[in-house]
């Protein structure tokens, strides 16, 4: 078992790849008195494509990991994908610890959108999850969600492959706006997957100005600060130096990982990402 956490120990927070990146930048900020261990599980990425199962596992091994070899005093999953599958279970398998998951951001799209069209951008197992399920049915009918998994973009973004992050985008934006159930009057699109918020520019130069992208990397860092707030363990000393300690891991190429916090501009640019060997 884990040693119970303490203020001082770090918040773990894990992804698939680099998407969690975008929620790494935004708990930084938010919190900078805090350490981070990130971890990005690229040598079982894509989760999106995969069964629940595996996205389970993966999550588990992940959190155990975060708590056992680094005390992790909270657990931020900075993925949709894995917090559809895995929350409750972590939840169920750390009582005591602060859990903070993802999802993609319906309400607030809903409260925005003029239009009342609304897109959803996510991963396909996202979209099949129970969990967006029982999201999605409590949005009010009035608005209208339309759905596209986004097939094979979070492994281009993952693999800096420029022209297919374009094609992929392009089409997925074509089939979105031409879908039968008022795609030409879409005013507002919920990125759904964290690996999307690190293509917003594209996104949003494809989309057009009259569309806002919205994304939930903000709301989430300000619900870690509550849960820890809430639960006494914010490293709550005014007077001190922000920590600035982040420790980024990946369980894939470690050069992909540097590569994007260089280019997402995550942290010192002397961060640099170290292999993490997990069976
Ligand atoms: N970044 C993850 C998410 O938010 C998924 C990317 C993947 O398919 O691995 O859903």
């Amino acid at each position: 078992m884990p040693s119970p956490a303490t203020a001082t120990g770090p918040i773990g927070v894990f992804d698939s790849g680099i998407g969690g990146l975008s929620v790494l930048a935004a708990l930084r900020r938010e919190l900078p008195l805090e350490k981070f261990v990130y971890i990005g599980d690229a040598g079982h990425a894509p989760y999106g494509e995969r069964d629940t199962g595996h996205v389970l596992k993966r999550s588990q091994l992940l959190a155990d990991y975060l708590c056992t070899h680094h005390q992790a005093k909270a657990l931020v999953l900075a993925c949709n994908t894995a917090t559809a599958a895995a929350v409750s279970s972590l939840r169920a398998r750390y009582p005591k610890l602060p859990i903070v998951g993802i999802e993609p951001a319906l309400k607030p799209a809903a409260a925005q959108s003029a239009s009342g069209v609304v897109a959803v951008m996510a991963t396909r197992s996202t979209l099949s999850s129970d969990k967006f399920q029982i999201l999605l049915s409590a949005q009010p009918p009035s608005v209208r969600f339309i759905l596209q998994a986004c097939d094979g973009l979070a492994a281009a973004i993952e693999q800096a492959d420029l022209q297919a992050i374009e094609s992929l985008s392009q089409r997925y934006i074509q089939t979105l706006r031409h879908h039968p159930d008022g795609g030409t009057h879409i005013d507002t699109v919920v990125l759904g997957c964290t690996h999307y918020a690190l293509i917003s520019d594209t996104l949003g130069n494809l989309w057009g100005p009259k569309v806002s992208l919205i994304e939930a990397g903000k709301p989430v860092a300000r619900r870690t600060r509550q849960v820890l707030q809430a639960a006494d363990l914010l490293q709550a000393t005014a007077h001190a130096p922000p920590s600035r300690e982040t420790q980024c891991l990946s369980t894939g190429d470690p050069a992909l990982l540097d590569q994007a916090l260089r280019d997402w501009q995550v942290g010192r640019p002397n961060l640099r990402a170290s292999a993490l060997f997990l069976p």
